[in-house]
């Protein structure tokens, strides 16, 4: 099926995706289909029970279970906890969708209202304009950063851990919560995605993982900025671009959802932590 030929966006706004790496859309997706987004992701953590999970979640975070857990969830769909959401029995210490730090990798294929939330306009279409010729939806996240508990993510590039040959990766971030610098939005160093890649994130070949360093050159976070966002906004992060975020130390919570992009026309290496087996193969925008 052929994709709409009109841009949406701008050639301004095509100029600061190039120089900073990362872009801002305001309004662009509604707060109808965020609320919907929401209470879908409040429904999968309902029917979700820790209790079957134990070894998983076990207090000590290194377990096989749990690389396992991570490793096999590029076709499902599987919920990651906050540090410190267990006691020493194992026993969730607060209400389980405040302990939930993510729900991933495949609500995008597997979810009726995430499949369809990921491909609305006019997503698709902003692939084309910034030069997607075959996108591919490869990997979804709902992040929940509750309020007190919601962790901090430290400073990372998403080409490192969706690594394509040629580099291919885009973040999809829209704010389902307005997220603001008190509960922990995202900060980026403009211009960043600029430099050579510093990590690759890979299977270890022995069931594990491990963080190859390809550069020890810091990034240059003094100048980072925050990207606060309302709801409904969506930010486009390149694969190279360094970004992070703080803990939420606030009472508001700060959902959000992301997609990532790759180009089938790129390679995907087979050490990827994320695998798909050939049952569930990827796809992209065009709804079936
Ligand atoms: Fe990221």
């Amino acid at each position: 099926m052929a994709m709409s030929s009109t841009s949406v966006l701008s050639p301004q706004q095509l100029e600061s995706w190039h120089d900073d790496g990362f872009l801002v859309i305001e309004q662009a997706l509604s707060p109808e289909a965020c609320e919907q987004l929401r209470r879908q992701a409040l429904m999968l953590v309902d029917s979700f029970e820790p209790a079957e999970n134990a070894t998983v979640f076990d207090t000590n975070d290194q377990s096989h279970a749990a690389d396992d857990y991570f490793l096999s969830s590029g076709d499902k769909i599987r919920f990651f906890l906050e540090d410190g959401a267990l006691d020493d029995s194992a026993r969730l210490t607060r209400p389980k969708a405040q302990s939930i730090n993510k729900i991933g990798h495949a609500m995008h294929d597997l979810d009726d209202v995430f499949a369809s939330f990921s491909r609305q306009d006019p997503l698709g279409q902003i692939c084309t304009d910034i030069g997607f010729s075959d996108p591919l939806l490869l990997q979804s996240m709902y992040i929940f950063k509750s309020p007190e508990i919601g962790g901090e993510v430290s400073w990372h590039t998403d080409h490192t851990f969706l690594w394509t040959e040629p580099q291919s990766v885009v973040g999809m971030w829209v704010a389902i919560d307005d997220a603001t610098v008190d509960n922990g939005c995202m900060w980026a160093v403009p211009g960043g995605h600029l430099e050579p890649p510093r990590f690759r994130f890979r299977r270890d070949g022995r069931g594990g993982t491990t963080m190859e360093e390809l550069s020890s050159e810091p990034w240059n976070t003094d100048s980072a900025v925050p990207i606060e966002a309302e709801q409904g906004t969506l930010v486009l992060l390149h694969g190279t671009l360094p970004h992070g975020s703080g803990p939420n130390t606030s009472d508001k919570s700060r959902h959000a959802y992301t997609v990532h992009v790759i180009d089938a026309g790129a390679d995907y290496p087979d050490d990827n932590w994320l695998q798909r087996p050939t049952s569930l193969p990827l796809s992209g925008f065009q709804t079936a």
